[in-house]
């Protein structure tokens, strides 16, 4: 790619394209959204980076908590990939137990990379597949491994809906086991809604953890890590601690982020929930025309809703 505006995109040959995908939905506002690069602007005459955490945390932390009630410990990082890393490391801390359920992909790192070369066995022995919308199976996988289960992690939609029956067990079953329910949302939120599949589907009580990643920033390297807990405490924008990561570029430019979520909320009536439809061709109009086999899926977004 040679240079991206708004929806469309250009090769270094001058052909131009429609991003129906948009950067695997990590732009959702559009390409060289002027909001986002006026605060990115901003953010590296003020520094960029620095010995303390960015005060523009708070900031975001504050405007997330306004969108996401139940929200009351917050931990920003850059990618989603150490975001989910830190929620199961969080759980293996509060659980003091080691084995891992997944469902879905949760980005690169070992603990869930068991078919990637490299990956100790050790690791690998520690995680294993839930099968999504499985009631049964996963109910059962859950209760097999109850004594030493640390968490449940899954992302809320694959590519169809989860049932409301499979969501509820999952609550339901690892509170029983004493395991931590991770939703994985860093493809759903601000997509499926501005608090994600938690949001959409009422997910009550929420998830112990939930990870947002990739809209959230339109772009820019930045994840977050949610927490819930019970005593009413002020924001927490250091949850976790040490055991959540480290790193002397472990908070990058916060300002551009807190833009990016002002405008999501600005917009949020324009975005509309896209229905998520396995195995339905051609819902894509362009598509339709062409008689090209199209499926509309979560990680897509309507241009409309970018910036031009
Ligand atoms: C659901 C989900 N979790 C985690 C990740 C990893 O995020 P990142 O690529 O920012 O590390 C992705 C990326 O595609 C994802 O879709």
């Amino acid at each position: 790619m040679a240079r991206a505006s708004g929806c469309r995109v250009w090769d270094e040959s001058g052909r131009e394209y429609v991003d129906y995908i948009m950067a695997l939905g990590a732009v959702a506002l559009g390409y060289g959204h002027p909001a986002v690069n006026r605060a990115a602007s901003a953010a590296i005459d003020a520094g960029v980076v620095g010995p303390l955490p960015p005060v523009s945390e708070q900031a975001l932390a504050a405007a997330l908590a306004a969108r996401i009630p139940w929200l009351e410990r917050v931990r920003f990082l850059k990618t989603g990939a150490e975001a989910v890393a830190a929620a199961v490391r969080l759980a293996r801390v509060a659980t003091g137990r080691e084995d891992v359920l997944g469902c879905g992909y949760h980005g690169w790192l070992d603990w869930c990379q068991g078919a990637t070369d490299g990956v100790p066995a050790g690791v690998r022995a520690l995680f294993a597949e839930l099968p999504f919308n499985d009631v049964a199976t996963s109910r059962q996988m859950i209760r097999e491994r109850a004594h030493r289960l640390a968490a449940v992690v899954i992302e809320p939609v694959v590519v169809v809906e989860p049932t409301r029956e499979w969501l509820e067990m999952l609550r339901v079953e690892t509170t029983r086991a004493g395991a931590v329910l991770i939703f994985d949302e860093i493809k759903t939120a601000f997509r499926l809604a501005i608090g994600g599949a938690v949001e959409r589907y009422g997910v009550r009580p929420p998830p112990d953890l939930v990870v947002l990643g990739k809209a959230l920033a339109n772009g820019f390297p930045l994840a977050v890590t949610l927490g819930k807990f019970s005593s009413p405490r002020p924001l927490d924008c250091d949850f976790g601690g040490a055991t959540a990561g480290v790193g002397s570029n472990a908070t990058h430019p916060m300002p551009l982020k807190y833009t990016s979520t002002q405008e999501w909320a600005s917009k949020s009536r324009t975005v509309k929930p896209l229905p998520v439809r396995s195995g339905v061709p051609a819902l894509n109009p362009a598509a339709t025309r062409l008689g090209i086999p199209a499926m509309r899926s979560i990680s897509a977004i309507v241009p409309e809703n970018c910036w031009q």
